[in-house]
């Protein structure tokens, strides 16, 4: 008889807006087709985050285009929205959103950043913004996003910790 491993953990909680989301270490469990990328950002010491004009501050992320792998559209999201060039991109999880309209599948990406260019435009964004530190009360702070009160952020920093020894 198997066992559960830490290969097929499944995670459920409730997010900000009361919809069921679920999220694995997997291998893409539930699409080989995600139509949405989010990429916790790291720029030397610090951690790379956008500030989103209706959402609040959040790691960059966005829609897969047509014609476009996820990892293209990381390195697209991360720059259109941040100005950072992706060095080193690596898969962590996926996450499904079952919302009242439709159901979201994203996968989460680490991206080690190697520069910030300045530039005219962040799309619907202001820009990078910098911080040495993640707030510990970032789930009851407004000036975060809602998809940074997901707890796919804390399971995604513990593996952080746990493979890449970051904090
Ligand atoms: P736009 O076309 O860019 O305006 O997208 P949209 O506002 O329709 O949103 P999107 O398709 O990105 O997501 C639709 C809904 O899914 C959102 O309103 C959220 O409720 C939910 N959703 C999207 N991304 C996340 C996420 O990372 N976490 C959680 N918890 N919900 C999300």
């Amino acid at each position: 008889m198997s066992v559960g491993t830490l290969h097929n953990q499944f995670y459920s909680f409730i997010d900000f807006y009361k919809n069921k989301v679920e999220f694995s270490f997997e291998n893409q469990p539930f699409s080989t087709n995600p139509r949405h990328v989010w990429i916790i950002c790291r720029l030397g010491n610090h951690w790379l985050l956008t500030r989103h004009k209706d959402r609040g501050i959040e790691f960059p992320g966005g829609k897969v285009e047509a014609g476009e792998t996820p990892e293209e559209a990381a390195q697209r999201e991360v720059y259109e929205e941040t100005g950072g060039s992706v060095e080193t991109l690596t898969y962590i999880g996926q996450y499904r959103v079952t919302g009242k309209q439709e159901v979201v599948i994203k996968n989460v990406y680490f991206a080690n950043i190697k520069g910030l260019d300045a530039k005219e435009h962040y799309f619907e964004t202001a820009g990078p913004v910098l911080l040495k530190e993640l707030p510990p009360n970032i789930k009851i702070n407004h000036l975060f996003s809602f998809i940074m009160k997901d707890d796919v952020l804390k399971y995604s920093m513990e593996w952080l910790e746990n493979n890449l020894k970051l904090k």
